[in-house]
């Protein structure tokens, strides 16, 4: 079977409160509607997304993903904007229709109700909600869905009914294009219900199926910033699931939020509140602390990221110590048994093997050879208001603390810089390099008087 995927989008969220328009209100650190993209995508699907507001803007993040724009001018209702997709379907694909605003929904469920679509062709996805309030109400006879009556067009009655309507259907397009036309504006919000399409079906014969799913989650709309937080509590409760069955211990499954992709080797432990953005590659045993930030960067076998560090864009190999509240700025790679310490930051710099920089540093534009010791307070100078210039040290060099590291500058290999010294030239190898001022005693020194 061929699928297509409408998804509506047309709507303000004025209940967000917000200027951006809502399908973009970021969910696990993406806007809601790159899940259902994705959703299309992995069916796979090219889908139809019916815009209406801040539509430039939508294009504009969407630009590069393969979708076809329907625009909306005027929300007459869910059914008018489906009906704006009418000259774009094909008469013999399945099309699903999505809402916006309701990211949570998994390939599976719509897998499903592809197939509860099959005999008759449109088939809706059903929950029984713990609060069925403001949803519209399926309506069964002798088990048979006939209608959906809306919230504010129902009856005391209907208002009992707990079986509502997700928003979500999958109808094959001839029987779209069959029923969309029909649909009037007679209601109490005088607007054009996508939900009507059941009616019409069942009138002229097609047993419309229901598809009841357990998991009520799944379906779950976002109208305002509570409901939003809600989401994204559900959405990063899965992470975490996912983190756990992939063999991750979790210190609390609560307290994780990943905002992207984290792939994990065997063992590898996570404490609480850490963050991790983009694509975030663990290796075995590796052993995130308390209140990391952790961003498009990989983690070598063994190495443990100490309490407080964030690492963006960084390489860390195996067996490597960073942190606690050390700061991996982009391009930092870090070889095998390295060490960095707390309060260190490093950027655009490669330290390697079994290099050491244990406190107070800054490393930048910098190429550190194996085994070097950077000592505490040593800075790369490697900026002079204009231009960056880069600092190289040559492997077994040991820098005093202190240093102040002039760029462009070469240190020889097993050279050693004495403490508190301001290096503006190259150094050889293996010499020792004093470059401060020479410590004076003077004595019989009167202080000075309060007068
Ligand atoms: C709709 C359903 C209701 C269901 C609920 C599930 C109808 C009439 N009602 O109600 O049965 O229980 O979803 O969440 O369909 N939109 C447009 N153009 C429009 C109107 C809406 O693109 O002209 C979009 C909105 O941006 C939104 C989606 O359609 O993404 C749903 O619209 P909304 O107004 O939220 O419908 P509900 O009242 O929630
Ligand atoms: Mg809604």
């Amino acid at each position: 079977m061929q699928y297509g995927v409408i998804i509506l989008a047309a709507g303000k969220g004025t209940r967000m409160k917000s200027k951006l328009p809502k399908v973009l209100h970021p969910l696990g650190g993406r806007p809601m509607l790159a899940h259902l993209l994705d959703l299309a995508e992995s069916l796979p699907a090219t889908p139809l997304v019916i815009h209406g507001h801040a539509s430039e803007q939508l294009q504009s993040i969407f630009g590069e993903r393969d979708i076809v724009w329907v625009p909306q001018q005027q929300q007459l209702g869910t059914g008018h904007a489906v009906l704006q997709t009418l000259p774009q379907l094909d008469d013999d694909r399945l099309y699903f229709i999505l809402v916006g605003d309701a990211p949570l929904l998994r390939r599976d469920s719509l897998l499903q109700l592809a197939s509860a679509a099959s005999d008759s062709g449109i088939a809706v996805l059903t929950v029984q909600p713990a609060d069925p309030f403001g949803y519209g109400r399926i309506v069964r006879k002798q088990r048979q869905v006939v209608r959906i009556v809306e919230e504010k067009d129902a009856s005391p009655e209907e208002r009992r009914i707990e079986e509502i309507n997700s928003g979500i259907f999958a109808v094959r397009g001839s029987l779209l294009k069959e029923l969309l036309p029909q649909i009037s504006n007679d209601n109490a919000q005088k607007e054009y219900y996508l939900t009507d399409i059941v009616a019409l079906a069942t009138a002229q014969g097609y047993a419309v199926a229901p598809l009841l799913i357990s998991d009520a989650d799944e379906v779950l709309g976002c109208n305002n910033k509570i409901q939003l937080a809600q989401l994204e509590r559900i959405y990063q409760h899965r992470q975490a699931e996912k983190l756990m069955l992939a063999g991750a211990t979790l210190a609390d499954a609560s307290r994780i939020d990943v905002r992207g992709q984290v792939s994990v080797g065997s063992d590898c432990t996570i404490d609480v509140n850490c963050v991790f953005i983009g694509r975030v590659v663990l290796g075995d045993n590796v052993c995130i602390d308390a209140n990391c930030v952790i961003e498009n960067s990989t983690i070598g076998n063994n190495s443990r990221i100490k309490a407080n560090s964030v690492i963006e864009n960084a390489t860390v190999g195996r067996h490597v110590d960073v942190g606690p509240f050390a700061r991996l700025r982009p391009q930092t790679c870090l070889a095998d048994h390295t060490k960095v310490g707390n309060f260190v930051e490093i950027k655009n710099s490669s330290i390697a093997k079994r290099a050491k920089v244990n406190h107070l540093s800054y490393i930048g534009d910098a190429s550190i050879g194996e085994s070097v010791n950077v000592g505490a307070g040593t800075i790369t100078c490697n900026y002079d208001g204009a231009n960056k210039s880069s600092t190289i040290i040559g492997k077994g060099a040991f820098i005093g603390s202190n240093s102040a590291l002039v760029a462009p500058l070469t240190i020889g290999e097993d050279a050693t810089v004495a403490a508190g010294s301001t290096i503006t030239a190259d150094v050889a190898d293996g010499v020792l390099v004093i470059a401060r001022t020479r410590q004076v005693e003077i004595t019989n020194w009167q202080r000075p008087q309060k007068k």
